[in-house]
């Protein structure tokens, strides 16, 4: 595996039971052509610069499979936490994510979208894995490690906690959400795109 990263804090970040990051981009990945099965990309593509660049670089250096973990953001938008406190992030995914018609169209192959639904114990503390854990968004740790809380305005936050606070203090969250909290795991969004090279 050669795990490809931009950033130095990113990489300095990584278990050091893992192999090390090569510093990189998607967009001018250093592999030569078809020098590895399988290419992943795991919920970064909204931070890439030029979308087509990137999944062209995929296609050059993958033989046999692509494979991205990303958002379909209809659906994330959907979610309680989206649609009632934070439309913004949402509006905002919709221009950062690419629709699942403009991949399938883009990766020029045969594609399908797998649906992966969040555990409601998911140990990772992405942001649509609080879809279970309404409380963590309380607290600012587990807001400030998401990109959505953290690039939102201070002003913006703080309204949407104090709303979310008020609404399950009043007991009107669990009224209207309450039956999540008995759900094993929920489709929020999240899927595999899987891309077959040959
Ligand atoms: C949400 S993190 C996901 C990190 C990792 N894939 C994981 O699952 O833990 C998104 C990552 O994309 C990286 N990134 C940003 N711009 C990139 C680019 N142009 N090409 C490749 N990676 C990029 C960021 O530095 C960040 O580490």
């Amino acid at each position: 595996m050669v795990p490809i990263e931009p950033s130095t804090e990113m990489a300095l970040q990584r278990d050091p039971g893992l192999p090390p990051a090569v510093l990189g981009v998607a967009e001018s990945l250093p592999l030569v052509d078809d020098s590895v099965d399988a290419a992943l990309g795991v919920l970064t593509m909204h931070h890439w610069t030029d979308l087509s660049a990137g999944l062209s670089e995929l296609r050059r250096v993958a033989r046999k499979r692509i494979v991205l973990l990303t958002i379909d953001v209809e659906v994330e938008a959907s979610m309680w936490l989206f649609r009632d406190y934070i439309p913004e992030v949402a509006d905002r995914d919709r221009t950062e994510f690419p629709s699942m018609d403009r991949l399938v169209d883009e990766l020029k192959a045969p594609t399908e979208a797998v649906t992966m639904p969040v555990p409601a114990d998911c140990r990772d503390g992405f942001l649509l894995s609080f879809w279970s854990r309404p409380e963590a968004v309380l607290d600012p740790a587990p807001r400030a490690a998401t990109s959505g809380f953290a690039r939102m305005d201070d002003a913006k936050e703080a309204a949407a906690v104090a709303q979310l606070n008020h609404d399950l203090e009043t007991g009107v969250w669990d009224q209207r959400h309450g039956h999540l909290r008995a759900l094993p795991s929920l489709d929020v969004g999240l899927r595999l795109v899987i891309t077959d090279l040959h």
